[in-house]
């Protein structure tokens, strides 16, 4: 499956701009160190890691930052995470590492966790949009890992997409957008995660979630740590408050097409409110639980699959697919807002610009 990958590529007549190498069936360290040669040359790579693929750069030098945000289209006031690969990386960028921090690093890195902290002089302006704190995290994915530790140096990057657009998780999804953008692609097929780190500040002793991800509420607070989660997470930014992260009050992975969210914790219902709505507009596309499928009164159909991993995995891919359609209006199953849901949930949300019911 992963081999037909990379014959697609050439099936389809792409024509790679950008350096290519497919690590999907030989994780070739010779690649991984040119890659590393590039970033130290000040240029930009693709890199996979295992939320979402990431566009990188040096995090030290301030033009080849200026590349990612370049490929990107991306808002100069949308600070960048920074990927390190050891403590000394850490050392070296923040200051004030609390003990709740520690405790953070010491349980989940490396893995899908970002931690602002207050940055030292060293970090370029543009990677923090100014701010004097700075995100970092410690991707537990081999390539990344091995990417930083050859570069030694720590990588800026954000999601690979162009701004607005859902993240990538797969290169097929995202070779378009950013083909010859980006100097060098590492290609490892399809992420684990496929949602974007969670991002925390602590603050008083309190863990503030700025971005719901795969380390959920729970697993910070069963450490005995007290968590807040940002009301701004589900709800709608309004551009003149004041917001915690900037990425919050940015349009994110919404499709052209008209999308609507859909939840209740009673199935029936859900299904029954879903089927109300196919009937009242003929031309809909429902994307919803694999169980659920055959009970929908349309053929057009997506499935999510059936645990909140598979929704995770699948659903940026998903929300890149609606558009050809040619729908009028994409229906899409909610999942309870906790654990792993609440993340799927802040990124649906979005997805359907705050298109959303609930059946009670
Ligand atoms: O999983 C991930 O985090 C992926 C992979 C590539 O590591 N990266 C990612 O980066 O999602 P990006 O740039 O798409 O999202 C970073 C988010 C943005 O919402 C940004 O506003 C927030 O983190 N952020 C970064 N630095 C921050 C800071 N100093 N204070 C508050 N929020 C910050
Ligand atoms: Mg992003």
């Amino acid at each position: 499956m992963n081999f037909r990958y990379s014959l697609n590529l050439k099936e389809e007549g792409i024509k790679m701009k950008s350096k290519y190498v497919d690590l999907k069936l030989n994780m070739d360290l010779n690649r991984i160190k040119e890659a590393a040669m590039y970033i130290k040359k000040g240029k930009i790579v693709l890199f996979p890691t295992e939320t979402v693929y990431g566009i990188g750069a040096n995090a030290l030098d301030e033009k080849a930052v200026n590349k990612v945000f370049e490929a990107k289209g991306r808002a100069s006031d949308n600070p960048l995470i920074v990927h390190i690969a050891n403590i000394d990386m850490l050392n070296n960028l923040v200051q004030g590492i609390g003990e709740i921090e520690e405790k953070l690093i010491n349980n989940f890195w490396p893995g899908p966790l970002t931690i602002i902290f207050n940055r030292k002089e060293c970090v370029p302006n543009n990677v923090t949009a100014g701010l004097n704190t700075v995100g970092i995290r410690m991707p537990s994915n081999k390539i990344a890992r091995k990417l930083i530790e050859f570069a030694n140096l720590p990588i800026a990057a954000p999601s690979a997409n162009i701004s607005g657009r859902p993240s990538g998780t797969k290169i097929e999804d995202i070779i378009e957008e950013l083909n010859g953008k980006v100097d060098y692609i590492l290609d490892s097929g399809i992420v684990d995660i496929g949602l974007e780190s969670t991002v925390i500040r602590v603050i008083k002793n309190k863990v503030h979630i700025l971005r719901p991800g795969k380390i959920t509420v729970q697993d910070i607070e069963n450490l005995g740590i007290d968590v807040i989660v940002e009301k701004q997470i589900m709800e709608e930014c309004n551009p003149k408050e004041k917001v915690m992260s900037p990425g919050m009050k940015y349009r994110h992975y919404a499709p052209n097409t008209k999308c609507l969210l859909i939840y209740s914790d009673n199935e029936d219902k859900l299904i029954d409110r879903i089927n109300e709505e196919i009937n009242l507009e003929k031309n809909i596309l429902v994307l919803g639980k694999t169980s659920h499928l055959d009970k929908y009164n349309t053929n057009s159909k997506l499935d999510m699959g059936e645990s909140l991993e598979d929704i995770s995995k699948n659903i940026f891919t998903l929300l890149r697919k609606v558009d050809s359609y040619n729908v009028d209006l994409v229906v899409i199953e909610g999942v309870k807002s906790e654990g792993l849901g609440l993340a799927i949930m802040n990124r649906l949300i979005r997805a359907c610009e705050h298109n959303y019911i609930e059946v009670n």
